[in-house]
């Protein structure tokens, strides 16, 4: 199972706790804008500390590092110097439905054009040595999904090791639902292992998800932030179908607090904050508690004063 990419939530902070937690054989990082130059190693190791470890969480997982751009040239030497770094992967975004992206020729607005994805991942894949993965991201299309299969078979084609498909086209954004079903006739055409994403929630989502799909293997996003013990409770599927691996509010009080005590060493207190709230409000999904934590939270700037509020909470539940 992977553990989504996602810009300003997902960071090394987030992969170390969500890691710790366990189900997790794979992260990504969150996407490194390519375009034009030749980016210094800094900036690397700026989205993906990781690569300073090994290219592996504290918890051993791997991190491969995501590019995104639309110059398959740039691509490919950015692609080159990530794997000098020690990259044990390499992932490339064809799916972020931003605006200021899409303009400037990058992410899903590559997906109206099959041979671009080819010449890009095939430039790539030339420029890394055989041994680290190279593989793709994609959505179901850009504004339908007629070409959906097309894509997938110019991605594989092109020597991507894997394809994850976000069950979505960039003009359905991330409004619900997500069409597993387009997921199957590329899993059943593809000889690489095709990883289904998007609209996991629950542990029934899952199961619907691969039944529906035909993947053996997914990517989750928002689903584990919302619900740190997700991948865990799946992966207890496996292991002990009759355990209940699932978080109590107590034990998602403690992992705010682990939290904090990760992101301290950030540089601004506010954005320490803006993290604790972000994360905060997300949790209010599955924890109503959450929500009302969030209420409390929500005017503070210190992240001390946060914590101050989670220990009181988790004080006044273990009294
Ligand atoms: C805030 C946010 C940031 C994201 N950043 C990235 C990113 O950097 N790279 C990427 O490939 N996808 C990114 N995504 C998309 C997610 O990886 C995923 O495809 C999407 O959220 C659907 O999966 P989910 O329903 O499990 O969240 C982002 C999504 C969100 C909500």
């Amino acid at each position: 199972m992977t553990l989504a990419p996602m810009e300003g939530v997902v960071d090394v902070y987030m992969r170390d706790l969500l890691t710790r937690i366990g189900g997790f054989d794979l992260c990504v990082s969150e996407f490194v804008r390519v375009s034009r130059h030749l980016f210094p190693a800094s900036v690397f190791h700026q989205y993906c500390p990781e690569l300073k470890t090994g290219g592996k969480t504290a918890a051993g997982v791997p991190v491969h590092v995501q590019i995104m751009g639309g110059e398959a040239q740039v691509m490919a030497e950015n692609a080159a110097l990530v794997a000098s770094l020690g990259a044990p992967g390499i992932d490339i975004n064809f799916g972020c439905p931003a605006k200021t992206v899409n303009r400037h020729d990058a992410g899903a607005t590559l997906l109206q054009w099959p041979e671009r994805l080819h010449d890009i991942v095939a430039a790539v894949r030339g420029a890394v040595p055989a041994d680290i993965p190279v593989s793709a991201k994609i959505r179901l299309g850009f504004s339908d999904k007629s070409r959906a299969l097309e894509n997938a078979l110019a991605i594989a084609e092109a020597g991507a090791a894997k394809l994850t498909v976000h069950a979505r086209t960039k003009m359905e954004g991330y409004r619900p639902p997500a069409h597993w079903e387009y997921l199957r006739p590329i899993a059943e055409t593809l000889s690489i292992p095709v990883v289904a994403n998007g609209e996991i929630w629950t542990v029934a989502d899952y199961l619907s998800c691969r039944e529906i799909s035909g993947c053996a293997d997914v990517m989750i996003g928002r689903g584990v932030i919302a619900r740190p013990s997700l991948a865990l409770e799946i992966a207890a599927l496996q292991n002990s179908p009759s355990a209940n691996a699932a978080f109590d509010w107590p034990k998602i009080l403690k992992l705010i607090g682990d939290y904090h005590r990760l992101i301290e060493s950030m540089a601004s207190g506010s954005r320490q904050a803006g993290r604790l709230k972000q994360w905060t409000k997300l949790l209010g999904r599955t924890y109503c508690e959450s929500t009302d934590l969030f209420t409390s939270i929500r005017r503070m700037e210190d992240p001390a004063d946060i914590l101050r509020e989670v220990e009181q909470r988790l004080g006044y539940v273990e009294a």
